[in-house]
């Protein structure tokens, strides 16, 4: 599948919210992305497939590139558009540009419940480094994961 890769601007936001809203139990509110649209440090990035004439948005990835540091912050993508590798261009993208600028490590945490999503980081070499216990709520630990990249 076609898919091309543009940075998010304040008219994305209603549908990047509809897409945050089906994919976690505690989703960021419209402040928060609004908020990430003013941090120079920030950039949301959007997939869209090139069929349906590449106006829709199936998904995004929200990043901080700061120092020598990618950390993804949120990254979703439309119940109906998963398993057809748009994760995947996602993440490449944020780690190709961490690449381009130079940075050395893409970090990350994730659910410890969320399969899924370790399963996309793994497949990428990301390595499994530490725990935040119950970080998302009782019972809920965070594993913090790190790709080196030098
Ligand atoms: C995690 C998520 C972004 C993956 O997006 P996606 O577009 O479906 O991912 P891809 O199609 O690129 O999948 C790449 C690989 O990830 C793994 N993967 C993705 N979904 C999986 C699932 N449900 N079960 C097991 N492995 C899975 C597989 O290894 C897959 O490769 P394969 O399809 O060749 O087996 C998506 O499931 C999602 O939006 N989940 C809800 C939000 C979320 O949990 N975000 C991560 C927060 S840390």
């Amino acid at each position: 599948m076609a898919i091309h890769i543009r940075d998010a601007i304040a008219r994305d936001l209603p549908r990047i919210i509809e897409i945050e809203r089906l994919a976690f139990p505690a989703p960021w509110t419209l402040a928060s992305f609004e908020r990430e649209l003013t941090l120079p440090f920030s950039r949301i990035m959007l997939a869209i497939p090139a069929e349906g004439g590449g106006a829709s948005i199936a998904g995004f990835l929200c990043r901080w590139l700061i120092a020598d540091e990618c950390h993804v912050l949120n990254i979703a993508v439309h119940p109906g558009s998963r398993r057809l590798g748009i994760g995947t261009v996602l993440l490449s993208e944020a780690i190709s540009e961490a690449k381009a600028t130079g940075a050395g490590v893409v970090t990350l945490e994730v659910r410890r419940s969320n399969l899924a999503a370790r399963q996309l980081y793994r497949k990428f070499e990301f390595e499994e480094r530490r725990l935040r216990r119950h970080y998302y709520g009782p019972g809920e630990d965070a594993i913090i994961m790190e790709l080196r990249l030098d």
